[in-house]
């Protein structure tokens, strides 16, 4: 058994979540014991220089090695943080980082995802060996680089005879379609996975925008459920070129941005609809591009819906995925069959550093686009450890 720090901040940027877990097995085997989790907020500053740069805003080579340390800074901190009182301590650290960049691959041009937080600085700041950087050797494989999530889900989630869907609504949403385990048992072969698009980073725009910075995003969608939802505008929005595009594919913040948001404010003039309504609609938007993703993409509807990440959270949110999914198909959250849908994320980056360090790769090339599976991360061993 080994005992492992997690740490993944998301599009979401609204702080990084760190898990303490002590893994035992490998992949079929794999179980993992979640000791701690904690959710560390950004400081306000450091979140707002985060998500300007997401936007576009163009920065120096000097200032973004700044950046790179505060945010490097803080993820040690969250792997100190989250032993604090452990009499063991971890061994190895697995850190995802902030993704600030994240261009997919298109037309004979390889993908290109940047996290900052750089390993070295962890592991030198922790005295821990630390695997950081897990996109790189997918994307370099011709992969998207995302979602790196899907092996893990098959591991922990899948059910011996459901298909399940495990939908995380994080700042973007992406989904791991698991088939049952007999035949997922070559590890993923048959398992499909994509970015879905928006879950929640229009949404919390929207609010941040409404209320002058005062809400950072809508709690439990209360907000939304109080609006009407502008139907025409929903199916205009899901015209967008993404949600029509086949799988593999990702997407982040450089697509759904500020400027996007904007664009859909505009064409929400043309329906006069009041702050609640147009949240309504962008939650709308969010429920309907995952069910609509499942309609066009799988031969097979799931049998259940595993949901996870903050959005799972939203109650009006989670409502309306069921609804359009109807009866026949459960919305659950995977806190439900006992893996925490808040710390999920975290936990996968502590088992894909495992991984890493026993040379078992990490991605699955039918989730990713990638032509081969590799083991994901640069390893960071901090002086005095050896190799
Ligand atoms: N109680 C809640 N009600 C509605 N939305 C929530 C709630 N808690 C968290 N969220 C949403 O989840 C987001 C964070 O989810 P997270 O899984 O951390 O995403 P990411 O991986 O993108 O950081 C928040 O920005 C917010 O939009
Ligand atoms: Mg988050």
């Amino acid at each position: 058994m080994q005992r492992i720090v997690g740490l993944m901040s998301g599009t979401s940027v609204d702080g990084i979540d760190a898990v303490l877990v002590d893994i035992a097995g490998t992949e079929r085997d794999l179980a993992v014991h979640l000791v701690a989790f904690e959710t560390y907020a950004y400081s306000p500053s450091l979140r707002s220089q985060i998500l300007e740069v997401c936007a576009g805003s163009p920065l120096s080579v000097e200032e973004l090695a700044t950046l790179d340390d505060a945010i490097a800074q803080s993820f040690a901190d969250a792997a100190i943080n989250i032993q604090a009182g452990q009499s063991v301590k971890a061994t190895l650290i697995g850190s995802h980082g902030q993704t600030v960049f994240h261009r997919p691959p298109q037309s004979g041009q390889l993908g290109y995802s940047l996290q900052l937080g750089r390993g070295d600085v962890i592991a030198h700041g922790t005295g821990t060996k630390t695997v950081s950087n897990f996109r790189a050797a997918d994307i370099a494989a011709g992969g998207q680089g995302a979602p790196l999530v899907p092996k893990i889900d098959v591991c922990l989630l899948s059910h011996p005879t459901l298909r399940r869907c495990v939908q995380n609504l994080g700042g973007i949403g992406n989904v791991a379609v698991l088939p049952p385990l007999d035949s997922a048992l070559d590890l993923g072969k048959n398992v499909k996975g994509w970015d879905t698009g928006p879950s929640n980073v229009l949404l919390d725009l929207a609010v941040s925008q409404f209320t002058q910075g005062q809400q950072t995003y809508d709690a439990g969608g209360q907000w939304a459920a109080q609006g009407t939802i502008c139907q025409p505008l929903v199916e205009h929005w899901l015209q967008q070129p993404f949600f029509c595009e086949s799988p593999p594919k990702s997407t982040g913040r450089e697509l759904f941005s500020p400027a996007y948001l904007q664009a859909c404010l505009q064409d929400a003039q043309a329906y006069q609809l009041s702050e609640a309504d147009i949240l309504a609609t962008l939650t709308e938007l969010t429920a309907a591009s995952i069910v609509h993703s499942y309609r066009t993409f799988l031969d097979l509807m799931p049998d259940q819906v595993l949901l996870c990440g903050g959005g799972s959270r939203n109650v009006y949110l989670r409502e309306r995925i069921q609804t359009l999914l109807t009866d026949a198909i459960p919305v659950l959250t995977t806190d439900e069959v006992g893996v925490n849908a808040d710390a999920k994320e975290a936990i996968a980056f502590a088992v894909l550093a495992h991984w890493r360090i026993l040379g078992i790769s990490g991605n699955l090339p039918s989730a990713t686009g990638a032509v081969q599976a590799v083991p994901l991360g640069d390893i960071h061993v901090p002086w005095g450890l050896g190799s």
